[in-house]
C-alpha cells in the first residue's frame, strides 16, 4: 500500500499526541469494523479552538489523520471547525489510498463530538444529531463508494500516537 510522505511523516511524528486535562470539549469515537479508537480533546477560547489533543489506538491511517486533523482546527472558529470534512484532512496529508479513507471519518467524527461536548456543556444544546448523523453517513458513504470499506487486522498495526 501507497502512503504519502506527508502521511508517513505524520505517523511517525504525530503532532498533539496527549489530553488536554482541563479540556472545554472531549469526543470518543470508535470503529465498529476493526476497533480502533480514538479521543478527541479540545481547549476553546472566545469561540476558538486555541488547542487540540488526541489518543489514538489504531491503524497508521488512523494516526496520522488525527494528526493532520488537530493541526488544521487550531485557531478556527467552531463553525470553521465543523467544516473541516475528513476529505480536507485526507487532502492536506497528500491523499490516502482509497482502502484506508475510513480510517479519516474516524477523526472527523472525533472532533465533531468534541465540539458536540463543548456546545453541550456552554449552551446545554449540542449539535444536530440528526443532522451531524446524515453528514459522517454521507461521508462514510462516499468512502465505500471509493472503494470497499476494509481494515487490517489488529497484528498489522503499528501505533506510535496510541493511548
Ligand atoms: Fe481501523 Fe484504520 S481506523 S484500520
Amino acid at each position: 500500500m501507497q502512503y504519502s510522505t506527508k502521511v508517513m511523516e505524520h505517523f511517525a511524528n504525530p503532532r498533539n499526541v496527549g489530553e488536554i486535562p482541563d479540556a472545554d470539549g472531549i469526543g470518543d469515537v470508535g470503529n465498529p469494523v476493526c476497533g480502533d479508537i480514538m479521543r478527541m480533546y479540545i481547549k476553546v477560547s472566545d469561540g476558538r479552538i486555541v488547542d487540540a489533543k488526541f489518543k489514538t489506538f489504531g491503524c497508521g491511517a488512523a494516526i496520522a489523520t488525527s494528526s493532520m486533523a488537530t493541526e488544521l482546527v487550531k485557531g478556527k472558529t467552531i463553525q470553521e471547525a465543523l467544516e473541516i470534512t475528513n476529505k480536507a484532512v485526507a487532502e492536506a496529508l497528500g491523499g490516502l489510498p482509497p482502502i484506508k479513507m475510513h480510517c479519516s471519518v474516524l477523526a472527523e467524527e472525533a472532533l465533531h463530538k468534541a465540539i458536540d461536548n463543548y456546545l453541550k456543556k456552554t449552551t446545554g444544546k449540542g449539535l444536530d444529531v440528526k443532522e451531524h448523523a446524515e453528514l459522517i453517513a454521507e461521508h462514510a458513504h462516499d468512502v465505500e463508494h471509493g472503494q470497499a470499506v476494509e481494515c487490517e487486522t489488529p497484528a498489522e498495526k503499528d501505533e506510535p500516537g496510541a493511548a
